[in-house]
């Protein structure tokens, strides 16, 4: 996965990353997570500069609860397109442990690394921004199996 999607300069419209990290915990705000009560935000931005913003969403039939990231990634597919996700930002939880993103999360992630190119860049924040991790998707999932390995054109 690394070596297939090299990392890309972005162009300078480029957010810094403490205002993707700004976004995503704004994002944060919005969840709907009245049975877990952890917030999570998610923000995407595009290799042209866009940026969309989701976070996670639950049901009272818990196991349909959808992440930030899920969120964020649909909204990134109708905005821009898969293959245009350049850079994301979660943030989440109470205190100053990052928010990493689920297995789920990941695997989807994936999915948008491997049309776009790219090793996608994940900044990891607490909830209150005081924490932040930097990762890449491939480091996350090494040895993942995406749409490439199906033999789809990306
Ligand atoms: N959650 C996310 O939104 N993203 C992640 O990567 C980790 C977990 C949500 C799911 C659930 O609504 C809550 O956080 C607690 O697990």
């Amino acid at each position: 996965m690394t070596s297939a999607c090299p990392v890309q300069p972005l162009k300078d419209k480029s957010m810094t990353d403490e205002q993707l990290i700004a976004l995503a915990r704004g994002a944060a705000r919005k969840a709907y997570a009245p049975y877990s009560n952890f917030h999570v935000g998610c923000a995407i931005e595009s290799v042209d500069g866009e940026v969309v913003t989701g976070a996670n969403m639950e049901n009272a039939c818990y196991r349909l609860g959808i992440c930030a990231e899920q969120s964020a990634l649909t909204a990134a597919q109708h905005q821009f397109g898969l293959d245009k996700v350049a850079r994301i930002a979660v943030s989440g939880g109470k205190e100053s442990m990052v928010c990493t993103p689920c297995g789920g999360c990941r695997q989807a992630i994936l999915e948008a690394a491997q049309l776009s190119e790219r090793d996608v860049e994940i900044l990891c924040s607490s909830g209150d921004g005081s924490t932040v991790e930097r990762h890449r998707i491939g480091e996350l999932i090494p040895f993942g199996f995406g749409p490439a390995n199906l033999g789809q054109p990306v």
